[in-house]
């Protein structure tokens, strides 16, 4: 009982795994990635007692509202969005400890305020704080946050101890290259890059993390996992969802800024990276810039094949039995937009290992399921001992990683039907996660919020990362922004994307795997 009060929110993490006395400030409190994953998460980690015993969260934002409100608020968040029932118990410790401060982002004054809140807590408990500060809001205010925690020394709290200041910063990092390297000169003119976290929420899904151990604690993939086993790799990241009522932010973003650039490159960077010398955030981030660095520019030829890329917008079709509307007529979208709402790439990794194994990402909105995997396509079995003919189908075999949804791990092998005489037929070998672990696994942000209080950024992107990844891809962008509507193509809601796509893979003879 004596340790429950030490310690209310500790138990079930391994001893290294615990953070110190912590304030969690969310800049944006009153956002909707805040109710629907940072509060949730938060609570969760409350839950499962991985939260430091002296833990306090602090919101701030524009409107004036006060502790009891945003409480309320809070509260209703998790109500709503928790992956689990709330717990009165639980819910009641954290609502005790979950405060607000109101004030603008560009005003100095109000980020005093908040170093006031900060003190007045440290003399309540008797405890220094590690303060991490979560920048949750539009990207247009990024800049004064970080100049006002600079000015107003919240920044510089306890540097180079373990209580540093941390600041965790939502996507998106950028919108081209030029915006990514500005936003990372505004960062560390005020932080340490080991204070940064850019948050990619792909890194903190199970599946991704999966990703590393089975490529790395299995001995069998390592010696296979290069140009002379593998033909190629299909990384699909697809949803059903269309834009929703994002459509403000979409239409100045696009496929290739939204999933792309972040989290498909980022599956690709764990696929086809070296193994790290170790699992430590920058032996992992090394290996992750490394290969981002062997990636070809894209051939963007505008009228002329090859080129590197397709990009389509979706227009009306049918999903799960219902009509939707095309981009186009959606709420907010101007009639003449060429924002693209999928987009595959084809990419070639020049180094040893990849070299000529092309890499082809997709992703995109109202596509025929919600589904995003790795598929890892082998050569074919030489000669014809077991000859492909109409009676006996020799499938080249794939390894699939299934990061959602149905998470898991399948690889395809051909096996003899059973009979008197020899016909093979492709099987499936899967393991699935909820299976062998139950379902209920944490949420992305709950394991990425509890890293960064730790101070573990190896499931955070490093600045050079980012910046590489944009170098790839603000090309793109600046082409498709000189062609408009130009070469745009179309695919039908709940198709799996449009014929460019296919072609793209068929100019290499191969075709996209349906998942
Ligand atoms: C976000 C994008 O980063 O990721 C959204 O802005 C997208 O457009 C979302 O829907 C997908 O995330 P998840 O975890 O649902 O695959």
């Amino acid at each position: 009982m004596a340790e429950e009060i030490r310690h209310p929110f500790l138990h079930g993490l391994s001893k290294h795994r615990g953070a110190p006395p912590t304030v969690v400030v969310i800049f944006g409190a009153s956002g909707d990635l805040t109710a629907r994953k940072l509060i949730p998460a938060i609570y969760n980690l409350a839950h499962d007692g991985l939260l430091p015993a002296d833990f306090h969260l602090i919101g701030f934002g524009r409107k004036a509202i006060p502790d009891a409100e945003f409480q309320k608020i809070a509260a209703e968040a998790i109500k709503e969005f928790s992956r689990r029932e709330p717990s009165p118990e639980v819910w009641a410790r954290l609502a005790a400890r979950t405060l607000y401060v109101s004030g603008g982002y560009d005003e100095k004054p109000a980020y005093d305020r908040l170093g006031a809140r900060i003190t007045g807590l440290e003399k309540e408990t008797g405890q220094q704080l590690q303060a991490l500060f979560y920048v949750s809001t539009p990207p247009t205010v990024f800049a004064p946050i970080i100049q006002n925690l600079g000015a107003s020394g919240l920044a510089a709290r306890y540097l180079r101890q373990a209580r540093q200041s941390k600041v965790i910063i939502e996507k998106p990092f950028g919108r081209d290259l030029a915006s990514a390297q500005a936003l990372n000169r505004e960062l560390t003119t005020v932080f340490a890059e080991e204070q940064v976290f850019r948050i990619d929420h792909y890194l903190g899904k199970e599946t991704v993390q999966d990703l590393l151990v089975q490529r790395f604690g299995n001995a069998i993939f390592e010696p296979v996992w290069n140009r002379n086993f593998i033909d190629h790799v299909q990384i699909t990241v697809a949803e059903q969802v269309g834009v929703e009522a994002r459509a403000g932010y979409y239409e100045q973003s696009g496929c290739l800024r939204d999933m792309i650039q972040n989290h498909t490159m980022q599956l690709l960077a764990l696929t086809a990276m070296e193994p790290p010398v170790s699992m430590d955030a920058e032996s992992v981030r090394d290996e992750k810039v490394k290969v981002l660095k062997a990636i070809h520019p894209l051939r963007l030829n505008a009228d002329a094949r090859p080129r590197d890329y397709a990009r389509a917008q979706y227009t009306a079709g049918v999903i799960g039995g219902r009509p939707v509307k095309g981009y186009l007529e959606e709420q907010d979208v101007s009639p003449a937009s060429a924002t693209e709402t999928f987009a595959a790439l084809r990419l070639s990794i020049n180094n040893w290992r990849w070299q000529g194994v092309p890499f082809y990402l997709r992703s995109g909105k109202h596509l025929a399921r919600r589904v995003s995997e790795i598929a890892i396509r082998f050569k074919r079995a030489p000669g014809s001992l077991f000859a492909d003919t109409d009676r006996s189908i020799l499938a080249a075999n794939t390894l699939a990683f299934q990061i959602q949804p149905d998470e898991g791990l399948s690889l395809v092998l051909n096996a003899k039907i059973p009979g008197l005489e020899t016909r093979t037929q492709p099987v499936k070998m899967n393991f699935k996660y909820a299976t062998t672990f139950g379902s209920n696994t944490p949420e992305a942000y709950e394991r990425l919020v509890l890293d960064a209080m730790i101070g573990d950024g190896t499931l955070f992107i490093r600045g050079d990362e980012t910046e590489r990844s944009w170098q790839l891809c603000s090309p793109v962008l600046a082409h498709w922004a000189e062609q408009g509507r130009k070469g745009l193509d179309t695919y039908a809601s709940g198709s799996w994307g449009p014929k460019s796509a296919e072609e793209l893979l068929a100019a290499n003879g191969h075709s996209w795997r349906e998942p």
